[in-house]
């Protein structure tokens, strides 16, 4: 990393929050942006365009905005570069210090170059009396996401990871990182490595020195999903009646085997975002569809597209449904679980009109071979 310009008044070292009080996207707390100061003067972080004024008045009542050497971006969304264009007109010394995402995303957000450099993961900036490290934690949530660590004042600084939302740190988990789970999980890993003495949150209340409480509390939420109990998730559309007796065989099957069963009828469900947390929180999914018009009903689109495609990545599945004469549904299915990167148990089991003892007997196969995989699956 560069060096840069000595200043002979130094102020002392502090952490200061530049944010504004209502995050502007929702969920009741700060948007929290910081100013480090001493030898050199380092921001954390920015707010939306509409908000620049604001930030910029915030870091005026403590230093002029010329004597900012560099700013730190911990991820690239507008809420947080928005801000960037008035801050560098102001002035155009300040260096930016992202990942190499990040900027790449903060050039195609303003347009034009920045004085940037990039941060690795392990990567290190010294300015004056801050030293500064950084740690790549991609989606969480955005893919250029990293954690800034600084060695001063044991603090990191963590951007969507522990925030909280007026309600709370798990309530603004379930809305904005379950999505992400895999990842958010590997930057706690990365955090307990860090050890650092005091967080930062990007939202929310901040500073929070209750670390092992936070850590515990998303252990916490994430055992909830990873049980050891396999279950399944059988959802079905039938209109008649057909594909709903083929589910019935299915789940008695599995029930045999001691997979839980949890089955809804997607023609009659009030709440699909119910179900589609049931497949969230499964290890595995079959889906029953009737073919209707040349496609799936709407309520097995509506279904697919509210999957939380992240957490359902890798999972077991098989389709099954009874047609008419062209049955696309099946296949559709089929296909679009495949592309959401599913594990299929073998190819989908499309049957005509009232399912036969042939087709019985493959739909009870199906369900014997995810029951042998569930045994196989492995949580990330
Ligand atoms: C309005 C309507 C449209 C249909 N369109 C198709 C179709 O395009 N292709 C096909 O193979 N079957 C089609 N079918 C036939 C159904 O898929 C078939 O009757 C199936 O057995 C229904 O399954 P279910 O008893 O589980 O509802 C249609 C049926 C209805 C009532």
């Amino acid at each position: 990393m560069h060096g840069m310009q000595e200043r002979s008044e130094a102020m002392k070292n502090e952490i200061i929050n530049i944010g504004i009080p209502e995050n502007p996207f929702g969920g009741g707390a700060s948007l929290n942006a910081w100013l480090l100061t001493g030898e050199k003067n380092i921001l954390i972080d920015g707010v939306p365009e509409k908000h620049a004024e604001e930030y910029i008045k915030n870091i005026s009542a403590h230093i002029s905005p010329d004597k900012i050497d560099c700013i730190v971006m911990g991820h690239a969304s507008p809420e947080r570069t928005g801000c960037l264009k008035r801050l560098l007109e102001l002035n155009g010394n300040i260096k930016v210090y992202a990942s190499v995402a990040g900027l790449r995303n903060i050039e195609e957000t303003l347009n034009f170059s920045v004085n940037g450099e990039i941060c690795k993961n392990g990567g290190r900036l010294e300015a004056g009396d801050n030293s500064l490290e950084f740690y790549l934690t991609p989606n969480v949530t955005w893919p250029d996401t990293m954690l800034t660590y600084s060695k001063q004042h044991e603090a990191l600084f963590t951007g969507e990871l522990f925030s909280s939302a007026a309600e709370g740190a798990a309530e603004f988990y379930e809305k904005n990182l379950r999505f992400f789970v895999p990842y958010v999980k590997a930057a706690v890993k990365k955090v307990k490595d860090i050890s650092p003495k005091v967080l930062y949150p990007g939202r929310g209340t901040a500073p929070a020195r209750n670390i092992n409480e936070l850590t515990g509390l998303y252990d916490r939420l994430y055992a909830e999903k990873f049980q050891d109990t396999k279950k399944v998730l059988l959802a079905y559309a039938s209109r008649s009646g057909n594909t709903a007796a083929v589910a019935g065989k299915i789940q008695n099957k599995l029930e045999s085997r001691g997979v839980s069963v949890l089955s809804f009828d997607l023609t009659c469900c009030t709440s699909l975002q119910r179900v589609a947390k049931a497949a969230e929180d499964a290890d595995g999914l079959v889906l029953g569809t009737y073919t209707n018009k040349r496609t799936m009903p709407q309520c097995v689109w509506d279904f697919i597209s509210s999957l939380n495609v992240n957490l359902m990545s890798g999972k077991p599945y098989f389709v099954f449904g009874s047609q008419g004469w062209s049955g696309e549904g099946v296949f559709m299915a089929d296909s679009i679980l495949s592309m959401l990167k599913l594990r299929h148990c073998g190819k989908a089991l499309s049957f005509t009109l009232a399912p036969s003892e042939s087709d019985i007997s493959s739909a009870l196969q199906y369900a014997q071979t995810l029951a042998d995989k569930l045994s196989e699956v492995q949580h990330a």
